[in-house]
C-alpha cells in the first residue's frame, strides 16, 4: 500500500496577495500529512482520519456526496472542508490515472492542525493525490502533482486559490510563486518560531472577504499591491544572503522589519485576529526580529524570526498561545514509501 507524506508550510511573505498575481515566498516546514491508500474493487471512497489534530473520524462517500458523521471536537465546517479537499483530490487522482471509477480506502494521519495557516489542506491534497495515483500504478512528476493539488484547492476555496501552498508542499524548501511561475529559491537558513492560538480560520471565507474588499475599495487593492512590494524587497534581501548558511543578524533585522510590515497590511485587510496580534506582539516584545500571521489568518499561527530562546519562552507564557515550536525547513516535498 503506498504512503505519501507532504509537508506543511509557513509564509515568510505574501499570502492573500499571491491570489491576485503578486509574488509570495512560502517555506515548507517539517510537519507532515501522511496518506496511505489502497485501491478498492468497487467505486466507493472510504476516508479514515486518525489525527487531523482532532478525534478520529471515518467518512464514506459515494459519487460526490460526502456522508460524514464523525465524532468530533472541532467545528463541523472544518471537517466538511477537509473532506471537500479529499473528495477533489480523489477526482484528480482518478483523472490522472484515467480511472474514472476507481475506489479507494484512504487513511490520513496529519501533524498539521486544520485551518491554522500551516498548509494542512495543501499537504493532504498533495499526499492524497500522490498516494492514490500510485495505488493505481501511476507515479506523477512533481510539477503535475503540484498542479493537480492546486486545482483541488481552487475547486474547494471560494474566492480563489494560488499555487503557493500546493507547489511548496509538493517540492519542499523555500519557494517563490507568482501566478503560474513557481520555483525553488536558494535561501539562507532562517530561525522560524511558530506560535499557535489553537484556533482556525476558513480559508475560503477569508480569501472571499479580501476579494470583496479589494473590489470595493481602491485602497484595499493598493494594500494588496503593497504586500507584493514587501515581497519584492524581501526577495532582494534573500538573494543577497549566502544560501544554506544561517542568515546574519542584519539580514534577519531587514527581513523581520518586512514581516512586521506585511502583518500590518494583512491586518488592514481584516484577516488578523486579537489572538494573532497578541502573539505577534509577544514575539516582538521578546526581541524577535519580526513577526506576522501566516496563511489565511482568522486564527491559527504566527511566525517569528528569532535565533535565541526568548520568543519561544515568551509565547509559551502568552495567554493566547497554546503551542509553540521551532519550525525546521522541510527540504524535501512529497516523500514516497
Ligand atoms: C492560504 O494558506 C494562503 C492564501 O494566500 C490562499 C492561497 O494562496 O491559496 C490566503
Amino acid at each position: 500500500m503506498p504512503t505519501s507524506t507532504a509537508p506543511g508550510k509557513i509564509y515568510l511573505f505574501g499570502e492573500h496577495a499571491v491570489v491576485y498575481g503578486e509574488p509570495a515566498v512560502p517555506c515548507a516546514v517539517e510537519r507532515r500529512a501522511a496518506v496511505t491508500v489502497e485501491a478498492r474493487d468497487d467505486d466507493r471512497v472510504v476516508v479514515e482520519a486518525s489525527d487531523l489534530t482532532l478525534d478520529g473520524f471515518t467518512v464514506t462517500f459515494d459519487g460526490s456526496t460526502a456522508d460524514a458523521d464523525p465524532e468530533l471536537d472541532v467545528p463541523t465546517r472544518l471537517v466538511q472542508s477537509a473532506t471537500g479537499y479529499v473528495e477533489e483530490a480523489v477526482a484528480q487522482a482518478r483523472d490522472a490515472a484515467d480511472a474514472p471509477d476507481a475506489g479507494f480506502e484512504l487513511s490520513i494521519d496529519s501533524e498539521i492542525p486544520l485551518g491554522a495557516g500551516l498548509g494542512s489542506s495543501a499537504a493532504v491534497a498533495v499526499a492524497a493525490i500522490d498516494a492514490a495515483t500510485r495505488a493505481l500504478g501511476v507515479t506523477l512528476p512533481r510539477e503535475e502533482l503540484a498542479e493537480r493539488a492546486y486545482r483541488t484547492e481552487r475547486a474547494v476555496q471560494e474566492g480563489g486559490a494560488s499555487r503557493a501552498d500546493t507547489f511548496c508542499s509538493a517540492t519542499g524548501g523555500a519557494v517563490r510563486v507568482e501566478g503560474s511561475d513557481c520555483r525553488r529559491l536558494d535561501a539562507p537558513e532562517l530561525p522560524f518560531v511558530v506560535g499557535f492560538d489553537g484556533g482556525a480560520g476558513d480559508t475560503g471565507e477569508l480569501v472571499a472577504g479580501v476579494r470583496a474588499l479589494r473590489e470595493r475599495h481602491a485602497f484595499a487593492a493598493d494594500t494588496v499591491t503593497a504586500i507584493g512590494d514587501v515581497v519584492r524587497d524581501g526577495e532582494e534581501v534573500l538573494a543577497d544572503a549566502p544560501a544554506g548558511s544561517p542568515a546574519d543578524e542584519s539580514t534577519l533585522a531587514v527581513l523581520g522589519g518586512l514581516m512586521d510590515f506585511d502583518h500590518g497590511l494583512l491586518s488592514a485587510l481584516g484577516v488578523s485576529t486579537r489572538s494573532l496580534d497578541a502573539m505577534v506582539w509577544a514575539a516582538r516584545e521578546a526581541g524577535a526580529h519580526g513577526a506576522k500571521l501566516t496563511g489565511a489568518g482568522g486564527g491559527g499561527c504566527i511566525v517569528a524570526l528569532d535565533r535565541t530562546d526568548e520568543t519561544e519562552r515568551a509565547l509559551r507564557y502568552a495567554p493566547d498561545c497554546v503551542d509553540v515550536f521551532r519550525a525546521e525547513l522541510a527540504t524535501e516535498g512529497v516523500v514516497r514509501t
